[in-house]
């Protein structure tokens, strides 16, 4: 249990307790409530963000073929997870879900029920070596790199700053990929509300997470050489909303979101 650092607070259980989830102690909940007190709108931009993984996996699964998912950074499992949303358009779709938090792997078991005719499996690894990452991946066998995968890094990349090489971690695991992949990415950004995110950044790097938040053309630039669907970078609630969710009440502020989908030629 050591590894679980119950003592320090972690991103994936700050993130749960936005969610209202319980996998999460008086410490992440502490460092929450700071974030909270800065910027009361984070747990709508967890909402929102959590509404975007669901949209853009839907899509990829229904309108673009894709049955094999790769989500790094998975995070604690909320219902409904990336399998369940994309198993329910194609069964047979094939989901490999990584995190570099021992506590994910012990929740693991709700990521690892499959529909009969899919696969889901669970990888421990880190973004920030993604050599090692994706040899684990294909090791552990349960997606075919050779064919076209949708690579998810959902509020992922704000916690891999400039000197840990963000560009340079996600051109490897692109690289990776087969012609036909898709890349997706949401990523919290200071844009609208820059004095709030620079006291966020501050709770989270003096926790021990090293946080860094981008503006649109930094985001942007993670999908360099690649075919960005429309309508491009999006503050995530305005990306391809759903037509049954009606006027959106949601500021820019409020999501401090950002969010694309690509493909790999
Ligand atoms: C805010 S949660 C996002 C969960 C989910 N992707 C979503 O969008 O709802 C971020 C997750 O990224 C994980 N994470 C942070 N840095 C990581 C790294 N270097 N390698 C792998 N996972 C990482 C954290 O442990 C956490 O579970």
């Amino acid at each position: 249990m050591d590894r679980l650092r119950q003592d320090l607070p972690h991103s994936a259980r700050m993130y749960d307790y936005y969610l209202g989830g319980n996998t999460n102690y008086a410490v992440d909940r502490d460092a929450a409530e700071q974030v909270i007190l800065s910027f009361p709108a984070v747990r709508t931009a967890a909402r929102v963000n959590r509404a975007f993984v669901h949209r853009s996996a839907r899509l990829l699964a229904r309108d673009h073929g894709i049955r094999q998912f790769l989500d790094i950074g998975t995070g604690i499992p909320t219902a409904p997870n990336l399998h369940e949303v994309v198993q329910r358009e194609a069964p047979d779709a094939r989901v490999t879900y990584v995190d570099n938090d021992p506590i994910v792997l012990v929740y693991a078991d709700s990521l690892l029920r499959s529909s009969p005719e899919g696969a889901t499996c669970y990888v421990e690894a880190d973004a920030t070596d993604p050599v090692h990452l994706l040899d684990v991946v294909r090791r552990d066998g349960c997606l075919d790199l050779t064919r076209p995968v949708g690579l998810s890094l959902n509020a992922l990349l704000h916690f891999v700053p400039d000197d840990r090489d963000a560009y340079g971690v996600v051109k490897t695991l692109v690289g990776a990929l087969a012609s036909g992949s898709y890349l997706t990415i949401s990523h919290c950004t200071p844009d609208f509300a820059p004095e709030e995110w620079a006291a966020i950044e501050d709770v989270y790097t003096k926790g021990g997470t090293p946080l860094q938040v981008r503006s649109r053309s930094e985001v942007t630039e993670f999908f360099t050489g690649l075919e960005l669907l429309d309508p491009g970078v999006e503050v995530a609630h305005r990306w391809n909303p759903e037509p049954a969710s009606g006027p959106s009440l949601i500021t820019d502020a409020d999501a401090s979101l950002y969010a694309g989908v690509a493909r790999k030629r």
